[in-house]
């Protein structure tokens, strides 16, 4: 198999990493393999931010809950940003944009920005044999990450990431069967690759070698979406002039 497809194929989260802080050179490399993903219209919509400070990494962790938010060999925090756009207009433009900047439109678009450049920072680490998680519980509290990274109106957190020398080898995951995820020419409704697949997890999740359970895709997923959560998420976005049209 071509040597790229087999590395993306091969992907699996990170979450213990080695205590060892990968190299200037390697967070350059990363950076600008994430401005090399497509971008909608040459927006470069996004921003992303590098975590540096290890009080600030602490207070991240806190939000998140989970510990390798702070033990990592570097955290980025990807934002959409509509905001560089915006202040890089004069006065008059400023005014007429904003009709497009506060529609949902927009909104997709700088969020897609954002993760398309992740995934290329993600690929490109796992390329220098690093390891990587998304990190999207920095969402539960959105507020508190707002405020401790001074984001301006227009610009959004939308996950961390953490890379790191991978300090543990977890199994692959499974993914659904090709015929649930790929439709030719019209949505099929009718999947009957979930049940074959809920077969496959509980297999997967049996005989891991950490954190065993039984469980199926779907109730997995289904106990998850009971319960109410990040209902904050709303009105933050709103409160910083996106999606309110
Ligand atoms: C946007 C996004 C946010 C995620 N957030 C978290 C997270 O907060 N914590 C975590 O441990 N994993 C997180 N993950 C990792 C997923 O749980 C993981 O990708 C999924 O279970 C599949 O496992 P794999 O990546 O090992 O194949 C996130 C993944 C994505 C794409």
């Amino acid at each position: 198999m071509n040597e790229t497809i087999q590395q993306i194929q091969n992907h699996r989260s990170i979450r213990k990493f080695k205590n060892e802080e990968i190299t200037q050179k390697q967070i350059d490399e990363i950076i600008q393999s994430a401005q090399s993903a497509s971008t909608s219209s040459y927006y470069q919509a996004y921003s992303i931010i590098g975590i540096t400070d290890p009080e600030l990494k602490k207070a991240l962790r806190d939000v998140s809950g989970q510990q390798y938010v702070e033990n990592n060999g570097h955290l980025f925090v990807f934002c959409a940003d509509l905001n560089r756009i915006y202040n890089s207009q004069p006065k008059e433009i400023q005014e007429e944009m904003v009709v497009n900047l506060e529609n949902t439109e927009f909104f997709m678009m700088s969020t897609v920005d954002a993760s398309l450049a992740a995934q290329n920072a993600a690929l490109a680490s796992e390329a220098m044999g690093l390891g990587i998680c998304y990190l999207g519980s920095l969402r539960n509290n959105i507020n508190k990450v707002n405020e401790l990274l001074d984001l301006p109106k227009y610009v959004i957190p939308i996950f961390g990431m953490a890379i790191g020398v991978p300090d543990e080898s977890p199994e692959k995951k499974p993914r659904l069967p090709i015929d649930t995820i790929y439709h030719e020419n019209k949505y099929q409704l009718n999947q009957p690759g979930i049940e074959k697949f809920d077969q496959t997890t509980v297999e997967y999740y049996q005989s891991r070698s950490t954190n065993q359970k039984v469980e199926r895709w779907s109730e997995q997923v289904g106990k998850k979406l009971r319960k109410p959560m990040r209902m904050d998420v709303t009105d933050f976005v709103k409160s910083k002039n996106l999606n309110v049209r």
